[in-house]
């Protein structure tokens, strides 16, 4: 990949994203919340020789996938990550729904991934490798039904689902590979320390996944160990 654009890049999955592809000398559009507050991007990026190009990315805020498209300008996108997500709020069980985390849940994780990608068609297309991504989670699976609560998360990673499905058929005609990843139970903030794989793990995982994609596996929701997931 010579050219990605990844969001959520400051902490977590994202930034160790960031630091592979900018080690493997890519040029990386690091979409973060807060630049101001990104010191270990922003570190990675005053040592990149303008390689990680760090942009304000709020996906609550109506300009996230216009600030993006600025960002990149007329650069073609290899990839395209939609990787920023929340878990949603702690009012996430039965008989204790907050309707207002839940839409900014909603908003956060499916409606501006759906925005990005839209304003982004373009670049991605112009590129080599021509891919989009959406981290999703196995919660959005509806085969998945190993533990209660967190409604919000569910619902907004399988509307994500849909949506990426969805798109891999849209996009198919232009060479376009869409896939849905879940990164394992990861120690991160959201994953927390008693995850099942590190950081490292999840990342190595799914980095191979990027090297080896083609269109044939467009559309399909992958885990980070390379294993298809069921819907
Ligand atoms: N960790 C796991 O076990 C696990 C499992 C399945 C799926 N996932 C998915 O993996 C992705 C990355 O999660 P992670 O584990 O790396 O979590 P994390 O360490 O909590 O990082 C979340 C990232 O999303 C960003 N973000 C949150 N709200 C945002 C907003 N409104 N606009 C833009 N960025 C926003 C955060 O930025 P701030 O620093 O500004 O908050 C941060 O960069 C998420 O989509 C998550 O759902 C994680």
């Amino acid at each position: 990949m010579k050219t990605v654009l990844i969001t959520g890049a400051n902490r977590g999955l994202g930034l160790e994203h960031a630091r592979r592809f900018a080690a493997s000398g890519a040029t990386v559009y690091a979409g973060v919340r807060d630049p101001g507050k990104a010191d270990e991007l922003q570190a990675l990026a005053k040592n990149s020789s303008g390689k990680v190009v760090v942009f304000t990315y709020d996906a609550r805020r109506a300009d996230a996938a216009a600030n993006a498209r600025n960002a990149v300008g007329g650069a073609p996108l290899d990839l395209l990550f939609a990787n920023a997500g929340v878990i949603g709020g702690d009012h996430q069980k039965l008989g204790d729904i907050a309707a207002d985390d839940f839409a900014e849940t909603l908003q956060v994780n499916t409606v501006a991934p759906l925005l990005l990608a839209s304003a982004l068609l373009d670049a991605v297309a112009a590129s080599e490798k021509k891919v989009i991504a959406f981290q999703s989670s196995i919660m959005g699976s509806n085969a998945d039904s190993a533990s209660p609560h967190y409604y919000a998360y569910r619902a907004s990673k399988a509307a994500l689902n849909k949506i990426a499905s969805t798109m891999a058929v849209d996009l198919k005609a232009r060479g376009i590979t869409v896939v849905t990843l879940h990164p394992g139970w990861v120690r991160t903030d959201m994953g927390g320390p008693s995850a099942d794989i590190s950081v490292e793990q999840s990342v190595d995982g799914q980095q191979k996944i990027f090297a080896g994609l083609s269109l044939e596996q467009s559309g399909r929701f992958f885990s980070y160990d390379g294993k298809p997931i069921a819907w």
